[in-house]
Parts: structure tokens; sequence; C-alpha cells
């Protein structure tokens, strides 16, 4: 099969202002560096929220730091007058390699639905800034329809809007079930291989086996040094989203040595 080059990806969510991040990643840099034998080929990415992304872009230039940064949101729009939006070309020109898309809190607290979602892919695809496209049932979902079907879901719409604009495009899937972020109560890894398979199979469907062997899918919810190894021994499992865990520098950099 493809090698899928792992993704272990920290959201920092509303934490850590502008200096409070310089000095986290040069934390974290160091971290890493120390145990870089052990790492093999994995990719680390940070996830700041948007006022600290400059400072983070010039440390990892700067240091030469082994790192990648992306951003937490996007806007459907291009520019113009959306007072308080910020666009993928933004995005871009501070060197963003990913932005997080339809993370459950935004489709919670600020009402996206899979529809905009969709567009804001569409949108990051466009300026050149690999989605992370979040999906997951809530504990009502997985009462009412089982692990899979709602994830599936929202994730068939994303890839529908794909499939009609630029279906060679790269994108990552992440997986958080709602039930289990923040909660300290993680899904076991076979309950994350058995969705992740799930939403591969949605890939295989609306894009091609092409694609699906390529796109990563990662896990999120609750993950932390002590877990992530079971995630990662999952086939369809190719990395972690981390929400909590990330904002400790040794803890996150433990993770990124899950082997
Ligand atoms: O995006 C990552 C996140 O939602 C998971 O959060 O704190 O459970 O690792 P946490």
């Amino acid at each position: 099969g493809v090698a899928r080059t792992p993704l272990i990806a920290g959201n920092w969510k509303m934490n850590l202002d502008h200096l409070q991040a310089i000095a986290f990643v040069q934390k974290l840099a160091w971290s890493l560096k120390d145990a870089k034998h052990s790492f093999g080929e994995v990719e680390v990415a940070v996830f700041p929220p948007f006022t600290d992304l400059r400072s983070v872009q010039t440390l990892i230039a700067a240091d030469k730091l082994e790192l990648v940064h992306g951003a937490q949101d996007v806007s459907i729009h291009d520019n113009g007058a959306y007072t308080g939006e910020i666009s993928g070309a933004f995005l871009k020109a501070l060197a963003c390699s990913y932005v997080i898309i339809g993370h459950s809190e935004r489709r919670q607290y600020h009402h996206e639905d899979d529809g905009v979602v969709a567009q804001k892919t569409v949108a990051a695809l466009k300026h050149g800034v690999t989605p992370v496209v979040c999906v997951g049932e809530t504990a009502e979902d997985l009462e009412a329809h089982g692990p899979a079907a709602v994830p599936v879901g929202q994730l068939e719409t994303v890839l529908d809007a794909i499939s009609a604009s630029d279906a060679d495009a790269e994108i990552v899937v992440a997986y958080e079930p709602v039930w289990a972020i923040g909660s300290g109560q993680a899904a076991s890894p076979e309950q994350a291989q058995q969705v992740c398979a799930a939403l591969r199979a949605a890939i295989v469907e609306k894009l091609g086996e092409d694609a699906a062997a390529r796109t990563r899918i990662l896990y999120g919810g609750s993950v932390k040094s002590g877990n992530i190894a079971g995630f990662m021994a999952q086939k369809d499992v190719d990395g972690a989203l981390v929400g909590g865990a990330s904002l400790d520098a040794a803890e996150f950099a433990a993770i990124a040595r899950f082997r």
C-alpha cells in the first residue's frame, strides 16, 4: 500500500497569546530536537490562534525548525467586506501548511453546518492551504445512529464539493468524536479504527482508490502520550489531532515520539 507520513497536530484552540506562543514554540522545538533520533518520519504541526501565526511563522523559518503550522479556521471568502474574517490567501501569505475546518466547537458555537464546512474546504484548497476537515458524532448521535453514520455523512458533503472542483486535491480528515473531546474519555483504538476505515471507504467511493490511499485520517479526542501508541497501531489511523495535551511541550513531543 501507500506509505502515509504520520501527522501529529496540536490544536491550541483559544490558548497561548502572542508572547506565550513564542516561548512555547521554542520549548517545543527543544523537546522535539532532543528526541529527534527516535522520530523517523513524522510530521509535527501546531495550530495557534490567528494572532500568533506571524510570530510562529518567523520562528520556524528563522530557526529552521522541523515543524509546520496552520490556522484553526478560514473564511469562505477571498477578501472584501467581511468584518472579522480571515481569508485563505492571508493564511498562505503566512506560510500556513494547513487549516482546521469544521471543528465541532465551530459547528456547535458558530453554527457551521456541512455546507459551510464544504465551502471552507474548497476555499482553503483554492489558496493552496491543506484543509484538515473535522468530523465526529455527539453522544446522542452515537446512541441514535451508531458510530460511523454521522461522521461519514459529514465527510460526504465535503467530498462531493471537492470532486466537483478538484478531485486530486490533498485533504486531511480528522475523526473527533464529540464525546471524547476534552473529556478524558478517549475512544478505544478499535472504535477509532472502525470509523476511520468507514471514512476511508467513503473517500474511495467519492474520489477513488488513489485519493483514499494517500489521504491521512487522524483521530482526535483526549489523546495523550499514554494512549497514542494504540491509535497509531491501527491501519486506518494516520496521526492525531491533539487539544489539551498539545499545550504541554514535553507531553506533545512525547506524543510525536509515539513509536
Ligand atoms: O482538535 C483537537 C481536540 O478537539 C481534541 O481535544 O483536548 O480532547 O485533546 P482534546
